[in-house]
């Protein structure tokens, strides 16, 4: 017998047969085009292991990479391509960094949500056949996404690193200032806070396991934090692209601007 005969689940059996009549494939189209160019995209940015700093601003993509300003690099220079000599100079640190950030958005529930449905068709859509007809939900080797409770530490790591390097950039060559990227670094971290605390492993640890929450001052406190993390969460895939494009956006401008293809508009006269 067919695993998804004809009028179960409200489609028809086949691979991407429904009885749907809205254009249902846009959402997963639309994904597989965005999360694709922007795979390309970091891994050719990543891979470059150049042009990841400009002045006092350093690309999301190289977290943990000497900056600029320790390695004691003029104000003149348009361009800070240099790799610590420590670093085996063939391999990327910014390859090695994305693990953990990678690792958290692989196995986020919206990020899972929207690569079964837009590269692998598991299903493609609500009410629309799957493929394989045998479709067996998270089973198997993909039992691994259960370890996003995991990557969810290692994101939140992450970010004090991230303000950090914000903070950095509005301070160079012992003068505090101001510039464009000082203030898209500064809206990367914000954007990326509001991603990872969107978490519904973060909501777990933030609210869950109470059976009361207005008994005593620790459960109502989690219970503010609850409804907070909570806010997130409900636009939580909203987040997950916000932070996702501007991460890149933040590399192409940082990029573009230590290539003196564009001039970083700042109070420090430009660079
Ligand atoms: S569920 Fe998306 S980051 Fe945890």
């Amino acid at each position: 017998m067919a695993a998804n005969p004809t009028g179960v689940g409200g489609h028809e059996y086949g691979y991407a047969k429904t009885t749907r009549t809205d254009k249902w494939w846009v959402g997963p189209a639309a994904t597989a085009f965005g999360l694709g160019l922007w795979l390309i995209y970091y891994v050719w940015s990543a891979a470059q292991g150049d042009y990841y700093a400009a002045g006092p601003y350093m690309s999301p993509f190289y977290p943990f990479y000497l900056h600029p300003s320790e390695a004691g690099m003029g104000a003149s220079d348009a361009f800070f391509g240099m790799n610590p000599a420590w670093w085996p100079a063939l391999i990327s640190p910014a390859l090695i960094a994305g693990f953990a950030p990678g690792a958290f958005r692989i196995t986020c529930y919206y990020y899972r949500k929207a690569y079964y449905r837009a590269f692998f068709g598991t299903p493609p859509g609500c009410a629309v056949g799957a493929r394989p007809q045998d479709y067996r939900g998270e089973t198997f080797l993909l039992v691994f996404q259960n370890l996003h409770r995991y990557a969810l530490y290692g994101a939140l790591l992450l970010l004090p690193y991230l303000y950090w390097e914000a903070f950095q950039s509005f301070r160079y060559h012992g003068e505090w200032g101001v510039g464009v990227g000082s203030i898209v670094m500064v809206l990367n971290s914000v954007f990326l806070t509001f991603y990872t605390l969107g978490c519904h492993a973060w909501r777990h640890l933030v609210g869950g396991q109470l059976n009361c929450f207005s008994c005593g001052a620790v459960p109502r406190l989690r219970y503010g934090a609850w409804k907070g993390v909570s806010r997130l969460n409900e636009n939580h895939m909203k987040w997950a692209w916000t932070s996702l494009i501007w991460i890149a956006f933040t590399d192409i401008y940082i990029r573009l601007v230590s290539m003196g293809v564009i001039t970083d508009l700042n109070t420090w006269g430009g660079f």
